[in-house]
């Protein structure tokens, strides 16, 4: 028996996918993001089952996920949205995949090589994370074109505080900059055959954003970007649901009664307000269950909600179940997800961990096994 597990729900991946498609319609590349993991939900059997569910292309962080995709006999194109280092670059275009340029040296290595890449050129338009600035934009054009082998495949940019607001004035602005990109390249002579900026918010927000090709992490996994992001949608008249498509669960690994006053985990940072039962269970944080959660979290155990008391430990935790009847070992447990009538989502581990929902599914440790379940 796994003592800890995660399952992913083929139902919810497949209704994530087909709202997101009816959103952004057919000519329109829905390119999820599968970095970290698949956002913890397990990177190959995920990405193959979105491609299944109609997913076009995969976007991955780095250069060792596409090779996981590739060795696991993915053949869907792939585009690397993070940096891929300079001694990288040949391995990646043997790979096949396109690979997002912002950097003179990666351009002058990419045409050293000699072989054909697809680039998807990064503009800066007010994120300051990656990108080509404008002022630098004419230098890249002007080494880009040197290099035959070398093919503007996309343009692309990303917003930096759509999530953030129920207005949109600073995704707008990036967008007029991302347009204006855009025609700069077109009178240089260049047709970049994809132009993309939408993530999850935008995919939904903004149709003008669309383009022909859309990254969606959090949303294909059915999570919304943020609250506001949720009500800005509302707002617009923009009625969709996500559906969240992973659980995670454990199993009771020990019961005891406990007395009254008795100090519980490491620093004794619980005393027990009365005689009671305790369960002990085989998670930590080196799961991904983090610390902040010590005496805050909740999991589900009988169909009822357990409180986590005392410090989250490196591989237990403890909760209380003295209001709880029957609690046995080996009992399944929802860290995440549905159990009954009761439910903890994400974004209630996220809140009670002072975090995003997006940091909690990608810190379940990746050596869980990730299960798809109908
Ligand atoms: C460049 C880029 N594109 C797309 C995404 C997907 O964003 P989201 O998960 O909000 O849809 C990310 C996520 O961080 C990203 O970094």
């Amino acid at each position: 028996m796994e003592l800890t597990w995660v399952e992913i729900s083929k139902k919810a991946l497949t209704a994530n996918i087909k709202t997101f498609r009816k959103l952004v319609g057919k000519d329109v590349k829905l390119a999820p993001a599968v970095k970290a993991n698949a956002y913890g939900h397990g990177l190959v059997e995920t990405s193959k089952f979105l491609l299944e569910a109609g997913a076009d292309f995969l976007c991955v962080n780095a250069l060792y996920e596409a090779e996981v995709l590739r060795m696991n006999d993915i053949k869907a194109p792939i585009l690397i949205i993070g940096y891929t280092a300079l001694d990288e670059l040949e391995k990646a275009i043997n790979l096949k995949c396109d690979l997002t340029v912002y950097n003179l040296e990666t351009i002058r290595k990419l045409g050293k090589i000699g072989k054909k890449a697809n680039l998807h050129l990064k503009i800066e338009t007010g994120n300051h994370r990656q990108g080509v600035k404008f002022e630098d934009l004419p230098k890249v054009l002007k080494e880009f074109k040197k290099h035959k082998n070398l093919r503007m495949a996309g343009l692309s940019t990303h917003f930096a505080n759509l999530e953030d607001r129920i207005t949109h004035k600073y995704a707008l602005y990036q967008l007029k900059q991302f347009k204006k990109a855009y025609r700069m390249l077109e009178e240089d002579g260049h047709a970049p055959h994809y132009r993309h900026c939408s993530n999850t918010a935008a995919a939904i927000l903004l149709p003008e954003a669309h383009f022909n090709f859309v990254r969606v992490g959090i949303g294909a996994y059915g999570l919304w970007p943020s609250e506001k992001t949720l009500k800005a949608a509302e707002h617009a008249g923009i009625n969709i649901e996500l559906s969240p498509a992973l659980s995670w669960k454990t199993v009771v690994a020990q019961v005891k009664e406990v007395d009254k006053g008795a100090l519980v985990g490491y620093g004794c940072t619980h005393e027990m307000p009365k005689k009671g039962r305790i369960a002990v269970l085989p998670i930590g944080y080196y799961d991904g269950y983090v610390r902040l959660l010590s005496n805050k979290g909740h999991v589900l155990i009988r169909g009822k909600k357990a409180p986590v008391i005392g410090r989250v430990c490196m591989n237990m935790i403890m909760v209380d179940v003295s209001h709880i009847p029957g609690v046995k070992l080996e009992d399944e447990v929802v860290l995440i997800g549905k159990q009954g009538k009761e439910r903890i989502s994400a974004e209630d581990m996220a809140a009670n961990s002072q975090t995003i929902n997006y940091e909690v599914t990608t810190r379940i440790n990746e050596m869980i096994s990730r299960h798809m379940v109908a």
